[in-house]
């Protein structure tokens, strides 16, 4: 069982990214979490787009169609995701099959915040809706006053933080469990990132 975490944050101190490693060291035992990178992801352009898919948005793309679940973890700026998130999630929407369609998605925020980024937890739900990703919707896990809350170690202080967030892993892990169960891969054919790059212009299921 492989799951992959997105940060949206870029930063090298990131509470996110801090939140997403955290994650990763809380999932039932015999699952593997990869914390992925959005560094590399140019900004949508359909002209740089015909040119071919770009490395990290193709290598980005392959890693989430490989794993049973997708955890992503997000800022929250101006009430909303990141450009960074949004931008990364425009790309992955465009492949076809697009890798989210289908896939158990979990979501987490920090935030140093009273409110912890869930506004920006709105907004992704809304985005990943259009992506038509299997969003998990309980518990739901929203760290608020974040900067305060990580220990040299990487650990979390918040025990009331950790607790939702060992029992959305454990959501997410039996979602990604479940997928044969339900048939998500005859719906949503797997990604092949060859015929994506031979499709080329071709639309995912995120289109509208
Ligand atoms: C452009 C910008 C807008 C922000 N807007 C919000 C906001 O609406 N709500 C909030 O809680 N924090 C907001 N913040 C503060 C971020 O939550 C904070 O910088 C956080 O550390 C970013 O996440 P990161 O640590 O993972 O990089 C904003 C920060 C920036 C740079």
């Amino acid at each position: 069982m492989r799951i992959v975490a997105i940060s949206g944050s870029l930063r090298a101190d990131s509470l996110n990214t801090r939140l997403a490693h955290a994650a990763a060291g809380l999932v039932p035992a015999g699952v593997e979490v990869e914390v992925a990178t959005l560094q590399g992801i140019p900004l949508y352009d359909e002209d740089l787009r015909s040119e071919g898919w770009p490395a990290a948005v193709a290598a980005l793309g392959e890693r989430i169609a490989d794993a049973d679940g997708v955890l992503i973890v997000t800022p929250e700026y101006n009430y909303s995701i990141s450009g960074v998130l949004k931008n990364a999630l425009d790309w992955l929407s465009r492949l076809n099959p697009a890798p989210l369609a289908g896939k158990p998605t979990a979501i987490m925020s920090a935030s140093p915040g009273m409110f912890g980024g869930v506004r920006a937890q709105d907004h992704l739900r809304q985005i990943l809706f259009g992506l038509d990703a299997r969003v998990l919707t309980r518990p739901q896990v929203i760290v608020n006053l974040a900067a305060d809350k990580f220990q040299e170690d990487g650990s979390l202080s918040d025990s009331m933080a950790v607790e939702l967030m060992r029992k959305l892993m454990e959501a997410l892990t039996r979602a990604g469990g479940d997928q044969d169960a339900i048939n998500v891969q005859q719906t949503h054919p797997r990604w092949e990132p060859a015929r994506a790059r031979a499709v080329g212009g071709i639309r995912g299921a995120g289109q509208v």
